[in-house]
């Protein structure tokens, strides 16, 4: 294999959690810490792709030669990734994206009132990568990731087919030493037809042999 084989491929990553405000001071949102989403950008930009990393707030530094794009909220990241995706041959989605946000942000800081409940109403948020897969025209190569704690085979195939996704990348991160904010990370990478198993190792290892995979069947997909 040449040195650079993805050369001339455009990828788009999104990765890191999304922040859904709820007031000036508080926002929901969850323990993703952009790592693997990092590790996958830095691995297709070593194999000599051109790629856009849309990245939710994390304390990570940008790979180099990658392409940065900021934002905070999943609403921003549906956006940026909108217009991004059609210029790209493959869309990786590993961020964490916040299903839901507040109905009403509240302009100023929420008081705690007498009651002992406060009940908050939220509302859906954009599918971000069920949009990019349904994309009429410029559909790029589309890659999911599910991030489960239970029956996780079954339910990421679940995603896979009602996201109309090409590949999804199976995460158990009930496990201590995987997924959320760990330096390893174990998937099993799932297509229409067949899986295969990407066992515990690390993020950067693990990005490069997925960015491979990956690969491997955007090529076939390009030539059938
Ligand atoms: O960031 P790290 O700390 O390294 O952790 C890595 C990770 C655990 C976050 C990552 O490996 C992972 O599993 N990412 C997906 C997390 C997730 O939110 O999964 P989900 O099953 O809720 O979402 C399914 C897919 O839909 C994902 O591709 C997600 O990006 C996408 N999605 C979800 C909701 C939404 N509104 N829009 C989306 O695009």
């Amino acid at each position: 294999m040449p040195a650079t084989p993805l050369a001339g491929l455009r990828f788009t990553i999104t990765a890191g959690p999304t922040r859904e405000a709820l007031d000036p001071v508080r926002y929901l949102s969850n323990h993703s810490s952009g790592k693997m989403g990092f590790a996958l950008a830095a691995a297709a930009a070593a194999m000599g792709a051109d790629v856009t990393l849309i990245s939710g707030p994390v304390q990570l530094a940008t790979p180099a030669g990658v392409k940065r794009i900021d934002v905070v909220s999943a609403e921003q990241m549906h956006q940026a990734a909108l217009k991004v995706a059609v210029q790209s041959d493959i869309f990786i989605g590993c961020a964490a994206v916040a299903d839901y946000r507040a109905a009403d942000v509240a302009t100023n800081k929420l008081k705690k009132g007498a009651s002992e409940q406060l009940q908050l109403t939220l509302v859906k948020n954009p599918d971000i990568i069920a949009a990019v897969a349904g994309l009429a025209k410029q559909r790029p190569f589309t890659v999911g990731f599910a991030a489960e704690t239970q029956n996780v085979l079954s339910y990421a195939r679940q995603k896979l087919l009602n996201k109309k996704l090409d590949m999804i990348c199976a995460n158990d991160v009930s496990q201590p030493d995987a997924g959320f904010n760990s330096e390893q990370n174990a998937l099993t990478a799932l297509w229409h037809g067949g899986e295969q198993v990407l066992g515990l190792q690390t993020k950067a290892a693990l990005a490069a042999s997925l960015i491979t995979l990956i690969y491997q069947h955007f090529s076939q997909q390009q030539t059938t």
